[in-house]
Order: C-alpha cells, then structure tokens, then sequence
C-alpha cells in the first residue's frame, strides 16, 4: 500500500493505463524509511527501515531492508534484492535481480528445532563503493567490499572484494581488465 504522506518527498511512478479503476500504486513504503529528495519508486517496491539518499530510482519489486543504505544518484534495476548490512554509495548501478547476502552460513532452524531468529545470528556487511555497477543476476556475498567504478559482469558470483576500477565476472568473478579511471 503506499504512503500518500510522504508523496512530498518522492514519486511512486504508476505507469498503468490511467482508466484502471484500482488507481493505487502497489508499493510498502514503511514509514521509518529515511528518503531523499526527488526519488522515484516503481510498482511492488517493499521498503523497511533502510535509507535512501536523493535522486535514486528504484524499480519494480525491489526490496530493501532494514539497516541497508543507498546513497544519491543511486539506480536499482527491477527484482533486485539488498538486505540487511549492505551499504551503496553515491552513483552506483544495481541490474535486475541482483542478490546481496548477509550470512555465510545460514541455517533455518537451531540445535534443538527451534527456527532461527534474529538473535542466532549476526549480520555480515558488505560495501559498494561509488560509481559502481554490478550487471544482471549477480550474486554479491557477504563481507565483500566492491571498489569504487568497479564493473561485475552480468551473471557474477563476487566471493572476494573487488578492487576499484576492476571489471570481474564469472562463478566465482575473477578480474578480466581494467577499466580506465576518469
Ligand atoms: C563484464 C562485462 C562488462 C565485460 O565486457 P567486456 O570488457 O567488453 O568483455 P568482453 O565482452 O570483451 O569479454 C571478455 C571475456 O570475458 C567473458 N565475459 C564477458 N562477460 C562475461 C560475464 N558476464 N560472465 C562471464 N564471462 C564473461 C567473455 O566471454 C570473454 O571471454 P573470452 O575472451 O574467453 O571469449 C560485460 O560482459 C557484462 O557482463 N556487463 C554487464 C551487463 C549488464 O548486466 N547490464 C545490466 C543492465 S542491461
């Protein structure tokens, strides 16, 4: 459901046909979201607790969670996901159906049954620095740093950090150049 308060301080693009009679754009937009100015969300974004900085575009069934951050001029291709522990700075590019990762060794349940909770374990963060771009369903693991205008190839698993400027791709991405710094 979206949250028409806060329609002052971004736009949730609605690219239906403007005779359907739902006329809402589906989106959760929770209202502890820190969001900047001028961004734009598209349809069946869910929203919680993180932070957004200005200018950022956001496509359709994104989902951010708590405690992640995404700087200004950030764009979020469709069916990404960003979880918990993951920071993207300034002017980084996201592809469609990229995937973070903030636990190396999750488990479902505990020793004795019970499922998992929050408290069993402890989130592993992971940084994009600026000018990134990361291609169509990567897969970034956890604890991994991706340098600043580092490119990943479409398709990568990223096991290690990325150094700055570096182009990697592959399962597991290795380096196959350099890109020239600006
Ligand atoms: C990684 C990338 C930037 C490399 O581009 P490039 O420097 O022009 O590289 P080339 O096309 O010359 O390929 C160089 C080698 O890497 C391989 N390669 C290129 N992209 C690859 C990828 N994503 N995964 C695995 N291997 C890849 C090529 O097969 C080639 O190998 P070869 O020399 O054995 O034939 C590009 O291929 C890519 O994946 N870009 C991301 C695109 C994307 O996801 N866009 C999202 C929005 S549409």
């Amino acid at each position: 459901m979206s949250d028409t308060s806060m329609l002052a301080h971004f736009e949730i693009v609605d690219r239906r046909d403007p005779s359907d009679s739902i006329g809402m754009e589906y989106c959760r937009i929770s209202p502890d979201v820190k969001m900047g100015k001028d961004v734009r969300v598209f349809a069946f974004v869910n929203l919680y607790g993180c932070s957004i900085g200005d200018n950022c575009k956001i496509g359709t069934f994104v989902e951010i969670q708590k405690n992640a951050t995404v700087g200004n001029n950030v764009k979020i291709s469709s069916h990404t996901f960003i979880c918990e522990g993951v920071d993207i700075e300034d002017d980084v590019f996201i592809g469609h159906n990229v995937s973070f990762i903030n636990d190396k060794y999750p488990r479902g349940t505990n020793a004795d049954g019970s499922l998992q909770t929050e408290a069993d374990w402890q989130v592993v963060k992971t940084v994009v620095r600026r000018g990134a771009s990361i291609g169509t369903s990567s897969t970034i693991l956890c604890g991994i740093t991706i340098g600043e205008h580092a490119m990943v190839g479409a398709g990568s698993v990223v096991t290690h950090d990325v150094p700055a400027y570096a182009v990697v791709a592959g399962n597991p991405a290795r380096v196959l150049s350099r890109m020239e710094e600006k």
